[in-house]
């Protein structure tokens, strides 16, 4: 059976946003996250303390982590690529962080400039760091299905990045199919692969709707027994170094979904709807969430 409850992880103010070409004001990116928070999400990822060269839209990062990280009724992880964002993070009261590895070597190179393994060399040195401060950290698999230059990635090779990550204190370990390519198809064999080596109660799932099947993999990985999902309001994201990666699955839709199998997650569908007309008006574009537009005709 599929777990009771479902944990959201909110990834709208920062992969939603990091690929916006217009830069989003600090105050809207704060203004986001309060609505988001209050509409009962209980993990909202607010920023990346990543080079503003490599993703100006966030910047603002000190900015948005200073006014929302006191805020209660939810964690705010950011992401941290390195020992400098990870310093950074902290000293703007940052609580939780997230690190950022990928199961594809082209992918890794193109979004942090460095190989698989340098990453994981850094990446230990992060979550050394985190532990003393006692700070969560979640670890990311990016390309886990498929590279926009490698094609498919086997298996072994999500499991052998999500087996590290997890060896070296992640809690949480995001498995994030960054282009948008996989099927159930393809999704569960990865899964089976990852599970074999890491326990399922610490995967998260985080797809990219690219070919429009997010809600059935997510449906799937919650069959396998995963119970955190990610996703963005709106459907806002993409991703700056992978091309033609289009949003995430919309929270809208995953709780809409949820609602309908009797699976709980606190959320407040209405307030959420709220939140992502908030962002879609000062985006100055349609929601990527069919739930949010069906149920603006309404
Ligand atoms: P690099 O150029 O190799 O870095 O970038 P470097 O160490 O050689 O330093 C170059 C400059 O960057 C220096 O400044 C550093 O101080 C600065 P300069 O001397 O030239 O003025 N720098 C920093 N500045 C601020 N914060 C930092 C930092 N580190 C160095 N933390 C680096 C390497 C990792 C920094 C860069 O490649 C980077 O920032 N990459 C981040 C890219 C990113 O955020 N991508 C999107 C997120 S991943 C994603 O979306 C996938 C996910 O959603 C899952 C999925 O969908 O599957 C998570
Ligand atoms: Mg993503």
């Amino acid at each position: 059976g599929i777990p009771r409850f479902v944990k959201i992880v909110e990834v709208g103010p920062r992969d939603g946003l990091q690929n916006e070409k217009n830069i989003v004001s600090a105050a809207v990116k704060i203004e986001l996250i309060h609505r988001l928070v209050s509409s009962g999400l209980p993990v909202v990822e607010a920023t990346s303390f990543v080079s503003p060269k490599w993703v100006p839209q966030l910047a603002d990062a000190k900015d948005v982590m200073d006014a929302v990280h006191n805020l209660e009724g939810a964690r705010f992880p950011v992401l941290t690529p390195n020992l400098k964002g990870f310093e950074a993070a902290i000293a703007a009261g940052a609580k939780d962080i997230a690190v950022f590895a990928s199961a594809s070597e082209s992918f890794s190179k193109s979004n942090i400039n460095c190989s698989i393994e340098e990453s994981l060399f850094r990446y230990r040195a992060v979550t050394r760091a985190a532990k003393e401060l006692s700070i969560p950290v979640r670890g990311y698999v990016s390309c886990a299905i498929g590279c926009p230059v490698e094609g498919a990635i086997p298996p072994s090779k999500v499991a052998y990045v999500a087996k590290e990550l997890y060896d070296m204190g992640c809690f949480e370990i995001s498995l994030g199919d960054t282009i948008g390519v996989g099927t159930p198809g393809t999704v569960v064999p990865m899964l089976e692969a990852v599970m074999a080596v890491v326990p399922f109660e610490k995967l998260s799932v985080h797809f990219h709707d690219t070919y429009g099947q997010s809600l059935s993999n997510i449906l799937v990985s919650l069959q396998a027994g995963i119970g955190t999902v990610d996703s963005s309001i709106a459907g806002l994201g993409g991703c700056p170094y992978a091309k033609g990666a289009s949003g995430n699955v919309a929270t809208e839709d995953v709780v809409y979904m949820l609602n309908g199998l009797g699976v709980e997650t606190n959320v407040d569908l209405a307030k959420l709807l709220m939140a992502g007309d908030f962002i879609c008006r000062h985006l100055g574009r349609p929601s990527g969430s069919k739930t949010a537009i069906a149920l603006s005709r309404v």
